[in-house]
Parts: C-alpha cells; structure tokens; sequence
C-alpha cells in the first residue's frame, strides 16, 4: 500500500498529479460545483484510504473561494485520514502579515487559525512572501523555496554577463541565493511603496556594474506588475542589455503580463503554483522532498 494519497483542488489540479507521481500516491481529484450564490460544492471523486492524506491547493485569485474549498478539503480528508499535510504552493493573504497602517487586520493571522482548526497537522508553502506569516501557525510548518528549480531554468539561457537584481530590501537574500546558484553577483534596488495608494517609487542611484549586462529580476510574486515595471523602467535607462524576469508566483492581475513586456522585459518565467502561459518551471520535486 502507498504511504499517501494526494487530493486536489481544483485550482492545483496538475501539480497535484505531478506531485502524486513522484510520491508513488493515490490521486484523487476533487469535483467542483459553483452554486448560482456563489457557494462552493466539492465532491470526491472516490473515497480516501486510511492513510496520510496531502491536499494540496494554491490560494490565487479567486483568493477566498479558493481558500474556503481548501479548508473544506482538509475537513473532509480528515474523516479517512491518519494525518493531513496541507501543500499550499501560493499562499494568498501572505502580504497581510503585519498591522502596517493602525487598524489592519493581520488576516494571515486568522488564515492560520483556520488550518488548525479543520484538522491540519502540517503545512508546507513555497516562498511564502515572508517568513512572519509562517509564525502565526500552532502546527509545524515548513517554507521550500523553488529558487534552485528557477535557477537551473536560467543557466540553459545564453545570458550575457547576467547579473541578478533585487526589486526591493525584502528581496536581498533571494536575490543574493539566486546568484550564488548561478555563479554570478547581485544588486538590490531600493523600493518605496506608498501604503495607501499602493504605489511604488525606485528611489537607488544608477549602478555602473548594470552597463551592458542581461539582468534578472528575481521576486517572489508578480500581482500587478508595479514593482517589475518601476524596476525595469529604472534599469532600462541605464545602458542595460536584456530584462528578464523570474518569480515564483506569477498573478499577472490586470493586464500585467503586457504592461511588463512593454516596459521592455524579454521573459517572464515563473513556477506552477500558479498556473499560466509564464509558468514554466515545476516545483513538484521540490514539494515531494519536503514531503518524504
Ligand atoms: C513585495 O514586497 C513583493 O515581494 C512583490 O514585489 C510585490 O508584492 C509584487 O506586487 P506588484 O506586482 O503588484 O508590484
């Protein structure tokens, strides 16, 4: 018999197959119905075994529809199973981990709260925005990063003289690993984003080391675009050679993906926890080693 069964939801459906593989696990794909209220009906496709149960489920957009069918997976993968492992390859709510302005709520605190009380024992999430949100879970957590799958994607590509760049200060150390993996150096841009409007500023001065080089953008998540789009307009006017882009999830939310190439980037290339015309590398191994 295999050690685990991996059920999906809808919204990870193809690497959970891919997951499910590597492990030598029972798949189960989970049915989805959309009410006309808008009410989520999930249904399994068949029962679960009596054993360790991974569900797994990216929280994208529709964010709150996603994550309720996820905790509602978990609720009824706990009626067969002995453990459940919840695979959450993009956590949604991550950017909400602190009280930035006075009176926020710090939802990831309350999205926390939530996996335990369906019956989670343990949660795994690819780089999560900040590792602040991973504290607010009372069960073991675990936080892999896809930089080394991104990384062997990059040194295929015939670069010139690449050098890595960080968007902003949050950035610096995946910038800086994402660098060592590929034997070169990095820099980081100095990002202001206004919290009220939400808009962003590159406030750094001109790098000379940028001068006719291929740069790589590395940051964990592409929403709208605004930090890659300053980032590359800052860059571009410096004698730069090609932009290009990597990021783990890839939201593309209104119109990023042609804002972002008409501000002058080559590529964008992310991973599939979330799926799209960008996501072009898997992160499946990854995961199953976390896992085993
Ligand atoms: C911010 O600190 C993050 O790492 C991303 O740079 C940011 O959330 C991306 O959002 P957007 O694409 O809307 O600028």
């Amino acid at each position: 018999m295999t050690k685990f069964t991996v059920i999906s939801g809808s919204s990870s459906e193809e690497l959970a197959k891919k997951l499910a593989k590597k492990l030598d696990a029972n798949f189960i794909k989970s049915q989805l119905r959309i009410f006309p209220d808008g009410e989520s009906k999930i249904t399994f496709q068949k029962k679960p075994q009596k054993n360790k149960i991974i569900v797994i489920q990216s929280t994208y957009p529709p964010v709150d529809e996603n994550l309720i069918q996820t905790l509602s997976i978990i609720s009824k993968a706990n009626e067969y199973a002995t453990e459940v492992i919840a695979v959450i390859p993009y956590m949604g709510y991550a950017r909400q981990d602190r009280e930035f302005l006075p009176g926020e709520v710090i939802t990831m605190k309350v999205i926390a709260k939530l996996f335990k009380s369906v019956g989670t024992s343990r949660i795994i999430v690819v780089d999560i925005h900040s590792m602040i949100g991973l504290k607010y879970f009372n069960i073991k957590s675990k936080n892999v990063t896809a930089i080394p799958d991104l990384v062997k994607y990059f040194a295929k590509l015939k670069l010139k003289n690449p050098l890595v760049v960080s968007p902003d200060h949050g950035g610096k150390e995946r910038a800086k690993e994402f660098a060592k993996l590929l034997k070169t150096e990095y820099i980081t841009l100095e990002k202001q984003r206004d919290r009220k409007t939400g808009k962003v500023e590159i406030k750094s001065t001109n790098f000379d080391e940028i001068i006719g080089r291929d740069l790589i953008l590395v940051d964990d998540m592409i929403s709208t675009g605004g930090s890659i789009i300053k980032a590359t307009e800052f860059l571009k006017k410096q004698k730069c050679a090609r932009v290009f882009v990597a990021c783990t999830h890839a939201l593309l939310r209104n119109g990023a993906e042609k804002k972002i190439k008409n501000a002058g980037v080559t590529k964008i290339i992310s991973t599939n926890t979330i799926p799209g015309k960008t996501s072009l590398v898997d992160v499946s191994d990854t995961i199953a080693k976390a896992i085993i």
